[in-house]
């Protein structure tokens, strides 16, 4: 029989070998109990009535789904058990969500479930985080961080269940559920250098709504790659980290419906598309926005910004983002 290190034991020897505290070990400990729930609860939903929508729309202007609203209850409930989170901000909450004001030490970004769209369906979905540390050296100023300052990030795929989780300059580690539902056997994720298994990602329909120079690239580049769009972030990036490759979602500009353009993009900085970068940069890889800016150095001024992404190889997303930048 072959048994593996878990999660948390991995996680403590981390700790331990950075000199740091258990604090984020109760944070992660809730976080992972969080997803378990969402996990248990996207299986059994279709039996109990789960996966259709709850008949709201969110502040994003997008319909919630029942799962939305049960996988955002779960990770608040298990965050507030922990004294350690100062506040928190959620896809699925307009304001920012007071926690532990006094106490607590991280602020954490999440999406409670991404891939809405696959809810319906039973297909994967995800639980996207990120996480910054409170300023313990004197008053708090500002709780919207850039990337660069999240000291985690990471990624549940559910109900596959796997945990991708990077630590700031301690690489990107990939986790497997065993049948005691402990996240065991740490691997650490490197994208791969040859393109020989690179993909590209993208919603294709979309493609002549990019700008001009996004739509040339796209054909010049698209028959070198596989390429592969499942409708979820977490899904989509998952196979980019272990195959390489980009995963896109530019700027809508040439759209004939006004209601559909997005020129800011349609992701969300701080949960969805700083999350990624931080994995893909731990990963060896790379993220930009659609003017070429390092998705990790953008400085939000709105937790519930858009942006563009363009995220994963290095050389893919440097040449990209020359273009971009020159446009
Ligand atoms: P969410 O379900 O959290 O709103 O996120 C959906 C996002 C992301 O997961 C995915 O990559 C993208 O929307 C898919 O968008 P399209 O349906 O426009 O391709
Ligand atoms: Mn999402
Ligand atoms: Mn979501």
């Amino acid at each position: 029989m072959e048994l593996e290190q878990t999660f948390m034991n991995f996680l403590l020897h981390h700790q331990e070998r950075h000199n740091r505290t258990y604090h984020f070990l109760i944070l992660m400990d809730a976080i992972i109990s969080a997803a378990k729930h969402i996990e248990h609860s996207y299986i059994t939903g279709a039996l109990k009535g789960n996966l259709g929508q709850a008949g709201k729309v969110n502040v994003q202007g997008e319909d919630v789904m029942h799962m939305d609203d049960i996988a955002h209850e779960i990770i608040i409930h298990y965050l507030r058990t922990t004294g350690r989170v100062i506040r928190a901000v959620s896809e699925e909450s307009k304001d920012i969500i007071p926690l532990d004001e006094e106490g607590g030490r991280y602020f954490i970004y999440f999406d409670p479930l991404d891939g809405s769209s696959n809810v319906a369906h039973g297909l994967p979905v995800g639980f996207l985080f990120g996480i910054a540390k409170r300023n313990l050296d004197g008053p708090e100023d500002f709780h919207l961080r850039p990337g660069k300052d999240y000291i985690a990030a990471g990624m549940f795929v559910i109900p596959t269940g796997t945990l991708t989780i990077a630590f700031r300059e301690a690489g990107t580690w990939r986790f497997h559920i065993d049948e005691t539902m402990n996240y065991v056997k740490p691997v650490r994720i490197t994208l791969p250098d040859t393109p020989d298994t690179w993909e590209l990602s993208f919603n294709a329909t979309n493609r002549y709504t990019y700008r001009k120079e996004v739509q040339e690239w796209v054909r010049q580049n698209e028959r070198r790659y596989t390429f592969r769009y499942l409708g979820a972030l977490a899904g989509d990036f998952h196979r980019i980290l272990t195959r390489g490759g980009m995963f896109m979602y530019p700027a809508i500009v040439n759209h004939p419906d006004p209601k559909k353009l997005r020129p800011e993009g349609k992701l969300r900085l701080m949960y969805e598309a700083s999350v990624v970068a931080f994995m893909c940069r731990e990963a060896g890889g790379h993220a930009v926005d659609e003017h070429g800016t390092p998705i990790l150095d953008i400085e939000p001024k709105d937790h519930h910004q858009r942006t563009a992404l363009y995220v994963g190889s290095k050389p893919l997303v440097e040449d990209i983002a020359n273009l971009l930048k020159g446009g």
